[in-house]
């Protein structure tokens, strides 16, 4: 039970971290393509491992709740010019890494990426792969939305060396589905499960989340028994982002339907408790999986990295972001391409990498990068003063201090680990580590809330 003061106090809006800095602190509005292209130049000097993610924007019909970038249409003529300029893109990247990269994840997002016939992501895939080596052991993965993936789909992307899908649940209950718009059923998602396992897949993660509108224990509850059943190998248990400043279609229920501050917690807890109680491991924040899935081993191996694309097993130095919206980053800076698909396009038409924003990290940026990082995936990050002397040092340390005066963090002279009470603050816990939202903190809002 998570104490009621505490959640007063942390239940603020707060980033999730998937990036350091976070998005609205980054600096540089109009990076030039040429910068950009030079900082992915230089990271492939060193390393010929590449991680790609490939965003595929489109989608049939809008899931009220939705927080990604995603551009609704039934209109399935989008679909080739639209991988013609994402292949283009790649022709831009791939002038700036030396011999055969070797491709060690590939992740495509949405959107939806089974909006997209089968065929039409074969033609793209093959293309990409034409000269890049892919090893033994590669993560390829997708998303999938239940109802519009089809045995095809699962077929054709398990010939291009797929084993995972990520299958979009959110919750099993139909009802609630309809209430935020989602066109599926729990039917579909138990079809797609077995046919993914028939056609090979030896890894299914599930995305749930907590905190939706109407959504009580109830739903948690028969959310776990569909989980007993289906024994996916890792969930990912969202909570509810919501931002109705940024996407609007949340404003289609009514806020009083939201649970929030310790009901939401509850919901949370609820799903724990039985995911644990099943075998399941809670890695980082959020995220669950079987103890022989990678994702548990790497946490067991002290090897679990984040990146935009979520946990993943394994850390890649450079990683490039293909589609509209995507982002890229080469451990020293971010880039984000044209949010919109015609913004996209044009760039790409007139033969220049489509980045809009980015921003190059400083050493300072880097050292609190790697701290936040730690403590999303160790739950803990020790330094060295002597090696990290930085003015902000004092200040990271008084805020550690006052979480470690809640009970939230154990702190030793060179160490900060997250204590249970503290796990449902971890984002509050790497905010001590944020330089940027200290020295300027948010007038509007910003950031869904902490918990
Ligand atoms: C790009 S989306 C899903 C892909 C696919 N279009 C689908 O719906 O199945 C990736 C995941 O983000 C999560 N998500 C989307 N909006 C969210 C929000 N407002 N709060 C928390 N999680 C969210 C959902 O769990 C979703 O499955």
């Amino acid at each position: 039970m998570i104490r009621p003061d505490l959640l007063a106090k942390y239940d603020i809006a707060a980033p999730r971290y998937t990036s350091y800095p976070t998005v609205p602190y980054w600096t540089v509005e109009q990076p030039s393509a040429e910068a950009w292209f030079e900082r992915v130049q230089r990271a492939a000097e060193t390393e010929r491992d590449i991680s790609l993610y490939i965003h595929l924007p489109f989608c049939e019909s809008l899931c009220t709740y939705c927080g990604c970038n995603k551009h609704i249409t039934k209109n399935h003529a989008v679909e080739i010019p639209y991988l013609r300029a994402v292949l283009r893109e790649w022709k831009l990247y791939r002038a700036a890494l030396p011999g055969r990269p070797v491709l060690r994840e590939l992740h495509l997002g949405g959107g939806t990426p089974t909006f997209f016939q089968p065929e039409h992501l074969r033609w793209l895939l093959e293309s990409i792969f034409e000269d890049v080596e892919i090893p033994l052991g590669a993560h390829f993965g997708f998303e999938a939305h239940p109802n519009s993936t089809t045995e095809a789909h699962l077929r054709t992307l398990y010939e291009l060396r797929f084993r995972r899908v990520s299958i979009g649940v959110q919750d099993f209950d139909d009802g609630l589905m309809q209430l935020v718009n989602r066109q599926q059923t729990a039917e579909e998602v138990l079809r797609c499960t077995e046919t993914a396992r028939q056609v090979g897949y030896h890894s299914i993660n599930y995305d749930l989340i907590f905190g939706l509108p109407r959504q009580t224990e109830v739903h948690i509850q028969r959310d776990a028994d569909y989980l007993e059943q289906l024994r996916p190998d890792r969930i990912a248990f969202y909570s509810y982002a919501h931002v109705p400043w940024l996407k609007q279609s949340q404003t289609a229920y009514s806020e009083a339907d939201l649970p929030g501050g310790a009901a939401k917690r509850r919901l949370y807890e609820a799903g724990r408790e039985r995911l644990e109680g099943m075998g399941y491991l809670e890695i980082g924040m959020d995220h669950f999986a079987l103890p022989t899935d990678t994702l548990s081993l790497a946490l067991e191996h002290g090897t679990l990295h984040r990146n935009f694309m979520g946990y993943t097993p394994m850390r890649t130095p450079l990683m490039i972001g293909l589609g509209a919206s995507a982002i890229g980053d080469t451990w020293n800076a971010f880039a984000q391409n044209e949010k919109t698909i015609a913004g996209y396009q044009l760039a790409l038409d007139a033969g220049r990498l489509p980045v809009f924003r980015g921003h190059f990290l400083t050493e300072q940026d880097r050292r609190m990068r790697k701290h936040i990082l730690q403590l999303m995936t160790r739950d803990e990050t020790t330094w060295f003063w002597p090696e990290e002397q930085d003015e902000i040092l004092p200040a990271v340390l008084a805020r550690l201090e006052q979480l470690a005066e809640d009970g939230l963090v154990e702190l030793e002279p060179f160490r900060v680990r997250v204590t249970a009470a503290g796990r449902p603050f971890l984002r509050n816990i790497c905010m001590a580590f944020d330089a940027h939202y200290w020295a300027k903190q948010p007038e509007g809002k910003l950031f869904s809330q902490a918990v």
